[in-house]
């Protein structure tokens, strides 16, 4: 959280700039990036000089950051941002989102304002449209571009006809209209009526009169009620706020700078009814499928929208969405192989450790977190393949530390070995032991020096190879001296190498018999690991189930609830053909 705390005032996200290209700003990509909690994203349009700023700057808790009336000419036509600490939602953060300059000529070519309007749409999870006055035609047209989002956003790669109004209600920002400037009474049909019926009731749309022929008439009501069918089907929670003026005229140029004392007290508590409005319910942004966007997805989101753009494309929300998750999933696989790594490194002064199991162990303790880090950030890895990569790479981590394991057994073993055996050595190769009854004594040293390396604790699980190829360095020595030895009978120097071969099929016989044991506990771990893993993952993915069922639902609610002016037929036959959401994969085609 320290970062976006110490966001001290709004920066530009997207900037029109003066060759009228959007262009992302890096800084505010940067301070995005560093935003690891999901965002409530709330995102205003509207006509410039219609008071925006100061609405943001009070959800943003303060009295400046967004400049107000006067100064405005100074900001850069585009998308500005402001990233502050939730004030109630402990571990989110509230984005805040100022769209600069829409319809102001001034501030050069309005060629991209109808694309910083889709962005808006696209980037927030709740669109604030301000205007002065009353919800009037002329207002609507300023908010005409709602009418152009079918053509210019695409929610599938595969859409041909228009927005579906399904996906609409699913992944689109819920609506709010401020009024400003308000000076109405609220009365409809002789009946007080709240701000919210207010607006329903300005976005009806008007029935077309079957007996006339006119087609100018036809095409007046078509008009009217093109952009309050865009706002009913593609916007949920529809809401209203009514503002009266702040304060007089003279005063008003100074807004900033005047305490609450200083303004209408009816403006202040509309204003904090406002604010509160989108602590309390402000929508999670989310992506369909219910997942969650923390501050570095929504730059990615942002980025890509702005190429698509720019590269003369519609913006298309699903294909960001598989970029994001490719790059989201690399990313957790990164993540999970350091995290698996800086665990496994953490034990490495254990190594070597005492058997093979001890280390699968380990081994399987540090996978399990790295797994765990990985799910909790990996999303639509619908085929498993990130999934396979980070089996891939973990097994290769593990081969890794598993030969580290292995040579510092070798390694400790040789050294004992080394020391063990210096006497001996010293006596071969001073002849010692060849004189009558040399043998019984080079066997002897032989014995005290196996027993005393059997004792030692701390070889790891190469004690027994080494120790094998140590015997069968001195097997040729051993054979010569037996051989010298002239205080040995033939029968006796016979019995002996049947012992010594014996020796050395027993040797190997314990080699053989510890892999095999190895090879039985590593099957019987491996399976403990596969089932637990199999609970991990099925599990992530029915909470995901459950989550695309819930959006679905909510989204039904949304259309049954809202969409007053749409026929039965057409709202049941939005329903019947919703997705239905993916089942869990069977156990074969999990791979970790
Ligand atoms: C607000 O007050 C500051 C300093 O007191 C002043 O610099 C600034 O111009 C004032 N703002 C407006 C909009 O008058
Ligand atoms: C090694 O040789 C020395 C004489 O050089 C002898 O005193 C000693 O007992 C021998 N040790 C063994 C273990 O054979």
């Amino acid at each position: 959280m320290s970062r976006q705390a110490l966001m001290s005032d709004p920066v530009c996200l997207i900037e029109n700039d003066a060759a009228n290209q959007l262009v992302i700003n890096k800084e505010a990509l940067q301070i995005l990036t560093s935003i690891t909690e999901p965002l409530v994203v709330v995102a205003i349009v509207g006509k410039y000089r219609t008071g925006k700023s100061y609405l943001m700057n009070n959800l943003a808790g303060r009295k400046k950051g967004f400049p107000l009336g006067s100064c405005i000419q100074s900001k850069t036509k585009g998308i500005w941002m402001w990233c502050v600490p939730h004030p109630l939602k402990v571990g989110h953060v509230l984005v805040l989102l100022d769209t600069e300059g829409l319809g102001d000529v001034e501030k050069g070519d309005s060629k991209n304002d109808a694309w910083i309007f889709c962005l808006a749409v696209l980037l927030s999870s709740n669109l604030v449209f301000n205007s002065l006055g009353t919800i009037d035609q002329r207002a609507m047209e300023d908010l005409h571009y709602v009418t152009e989002l079918t053509k210019r956003i695409r929610l599938q790669a595969s859409q041909k006809d228009g927005l579906n109004i399904l996906e609409c209600k699913r992944v689109f920002p819920s609506f709010t209209w401020c009024v400003r400037d308000f000076t109405l009474d609220l009365i409809y049909d002789g009946k007080e009526i709240t701000e919210d019926e207010y607006l329903m009731i300005s976005l009806k749309c008007k029935e077309e009169d079957p007996r006339s022929k006119d087609p100018q008439n036809k095409k007046k009501i078509e008009d009217y009620n093109l952009p309050r069918r865009c706002i009913l089907q593609y916007f949920h929670s529809h809401k209203c706020f009514t503002f009266a003026t702040p304060a007089s005229s003279k005063k008003l140029r100074n807004l900033e700078n005047l305490t609450n004392d200083e303004l209408d007290p009816d403006f202040v508590a509309q204003s904090e009814s406002f604010c509160s409005y989108f602590f309390k319910s402000g929508s999670v942004k989310n992506l369909p499928g219910a997942i969650a966007v923390n501050g570095r997805m929504l730059g990615s989101l942002a980025v890509s929208y702005v190429e698509a753009i720019k590269s003369g494309a519609v913006p298309c929300m699903e294909n960001a969405v598989v970029a994001l998750a490719e790059s989201e999933n690399t990313q957790a696989v990164k993540d999970a192989v350091t995290k698996y790594e800086a665990e496994m490194n953490s034990h490495v002064k254990k190594f070597p450790t005492q058997t093979e199991l001890e280390f699968f162990q380990l081994h399987l303790e540090c996978e399990k977190m790295a797994v765990k880090l990985f799910l909790a950030r990996s999303f639509k890895d619908d085929k498993q393949k990130h999934q396979c990569d980070l089996k891939e790479k973990l097994d290769r981590a593990k081969e890794r530390f598993s030969k580290m394991n292995e040579d510092a057994s070798i390694r400790f073993c040789e050294k004992l070995l080394d020391e063990l055996g210096q006497t001996l050595r010293k006596n071969i190769s001073g002849n010692y032991y060849s004189k009558p009854g040399g043998h019984k004594m080079f066997l002897e040293e032989k014995m005290k020096i196996m027993e005393t390396y059997d004792r030692k604790p701390g070889r790891g699980i190469k004690a027994l190879k080494v120790q094998q190829e140590f015997l069968a360095s001195i097997k040729d020595i051993e054979i010569t001296i037996r051989n010298a030895d002239q205080s040995l009978t033939e029968k006796e120097k016979e019995i002996a190498a049947e012992k010594a071969k014996a020796e050395a099929v027993r040797k190997e016989r314990e080699i053989a018999e510890e892999n095999f044991k190895r090879l039985e506990e590593e099957r019987e771990q491996e399976k403990k690991r596969y089932e637990e893993h199999m609970d991990t993952l099925i599990k992530k993915m029915e909470d995901d189930r459950k989550k695309i069922i819930i959006e679905n639902q909510q989204a039904i609610e949304r259309i049954q609830k809202e969409a007053a002016d749409m026929r039965r037929e057409e709202i049941d036959k939005i329903i019947r053909n919703i997705p239905k959401p993916p089942e869990p994969p069977k156990s074969k085609c999990v791979i970790l």
